[in-house]
């Protein structure tokens, strides 16, 4: 198994995940799709952007490094064959390891919205939009539910781009301690693909 290519497969993925992130951190933007009259209508986790910088913006680093994997100094410094190869293999542990505290971040600001539920109008206030729950007590008490008036739909709204966020955190951060196994191995053995028929350019 060639750890560059394997490094690659890694990237291709990471970047449709990380434009789905973003593009749910987004949408949470709008409850309900609807634009709110006040920014203190919008569920505060929003705000953490989660998905926009930690699953988003910090993962198209290492993704982008790990594509570049595969064709990067292939042959290169010191004289050494696969120095460069090796370097850049140990390189993309630090990319990873940064890619996972991205992911972790959104993991926690999805978990700590899902507990929290969305802010809402309630019956009894309808000026400003308020967190009618408490410690994650609507996940198991539909009733609870009717406490959000408006906007139509905000509960579903909210846990299913949360948890889209949430899944999809988790799955970055297992990619990324795939590829800083990857890389170690490929620190410590060197990429086997042999593939330094092409000197770079210098
Ligand atoms: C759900 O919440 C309602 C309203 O607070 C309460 O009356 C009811 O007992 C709760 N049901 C359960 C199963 O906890």
């Amino acid at each position: 198994m060639c750890s560059g290519n394997f490094a690659k497969c890694l990237g291709i993925t990471l970047i449709p995940l990380a434009i789905i992130c973003v593009l749910c951190n987004i949408l949470l933007f709008f409850p309900s799709g609807k634009v709110a009259e006040q920014s203190s209508d919008i569920t505060n986790e929003v705000f953490y952007l989660g998905g926009i910088l930690g699953s988003g913006v910090l993962m198209i680093f290492p993704a982008l490094v790990f594509l570049g994997l595969k064709n990067n100094d292939c042959c290169g410094c010191c004289g050494n064959e696969s120095c460069g190869k090796r370097f850049a293999m140990f390189s993309s542990i630090l990319f990873a390891a940064a890619g996972a505290v991205g992911a972790g971040y959104s993991v926690i600001i999805s978990s700590v919205a899902i507990n929290h539920g969305p802010k809402c109008f309630t019956p009894n206030n309808s000026t400003h939009a308020i967190y009618p729950f408490n410690d994650g007590d609507y996940l198991t008490n539909r009733t609870l539910w009717e406490q959000c008036e408006s906007p139509g739909g905000i509960i579903t709204w909210h846990l299913t781009l949360f948890c889209i966020l949430l899944v999809t955190g988790l799955v970055q951060i297992g990619l990324c301690a795939f590829q800083v196994i990857n890389g170690l191995i490929g620190t410590i053995c060197g990429d086997c693909c042999g593939c330094c028929g092409v000197r770079r350019q210098l």
